[in-house]
């Protein structure tokens, strides 16, 4: 398959990106423990037809999102190759940073979710965000966040960094993905990790007329929000 992002024209075949995929959900596993009940909690929780994984990265929960259009945003030029390439044109994907306002597709809908994401943004970024999230919802939409939201501060560091390197370094042998990588900004993340309760009354803030802790295993939990009005 051949397309063009981020100026650059891609041709990544479909098995290399498949591949590439099912290794980064290993890779994150460390990340985000119990990941594939997670994800399947947001496959769940996000019903209707028009659904946005936001900083959806390769698209590991667009891939379950079966029965949607899907459409996939993300800042980074090589995850999002990947997720095109894998998912072919039953995805949508958009080159956005979610780091300020603006990065609305131009449309609504019907569910948002993300996994593993949002602690890359600070308190007041994300606080923002959610009330944008939530402006990107039809009435009646649901937003679902799978993260680790410990209740505690984590008494060991996430020793998942040597595989995350490894990942990167075999993405990249591939010319396709080293071209895409180009156009990469280097990005920080805040490694802002709440409890479920701080996420629950943010989203509240923000205007979510029903939100509760959908799940939770040790500290990874799902959070769900409906937007009512
Ligand atoms: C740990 S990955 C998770 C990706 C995917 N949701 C998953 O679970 O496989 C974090 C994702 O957030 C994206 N991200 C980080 N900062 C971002 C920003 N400012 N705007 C959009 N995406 C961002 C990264 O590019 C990456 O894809």
């Amino acid at each position: 398959m051949s397309f063009k992002l981020g100026g650059v024209t891609t041709q990544l075949s479909s098995a290399d990106a498949e591949r590439l995929r099912r290794r980064w959900d290993a890779r994150q596993e460390p990340f985000l423990p119990h990941r594939d009940e997670a994800f399947a909690v947001l496959a769940d929780a996000a019903v209707g037809r028009r659904a946005l994984d936001l900083a959806g990265g390769p698209g590991s929960i667009a891939s379950r999102l079966v029965n949607a259009e899907v459409t996939v945003l993300d800042v980074d030029p090589v995850l999002l190759a990947i997720a095109r390439a894998a998912l072919g044109d039953r995805v949508a994907v958009v080159s956005a940073d979610l780091g300020a306002p603006g990065w609305g597709v131009g449309r609504e809908f019907d569910a948002v979710v993300a996994g593993t994401a949002l602690h890359c943004f600070g308190p007041d970024r994300l606080r923002a965000l959610y009330g944008e999230i939530h402006d990107v919802l039809a009435p009646g939409g649901v937003f679902a966040n799978a993260d680790r939201m410990p209740d505690a501060p984590p008494t060991a560091p996430v020793d998942g960094l040597a595989g995350w390197h490894e990942w990167w370094a075999e993405a990249l042998t591939h010319p396709t993905l080293a071209a895409a990588a180009r156009d990469r900004a280097d990005g920080e993340s805040a490694d802002f990790y709440p409890p479920a309760s701080w996420h629950v009354d943010a989203l509240r803030a923000a205007g979510f007329g029903e939100v509760a802790v959908r799940w939770r295993r040790d500290d990874t939990a799902v959070v769900v929000a409906r937007r009512t009005s």
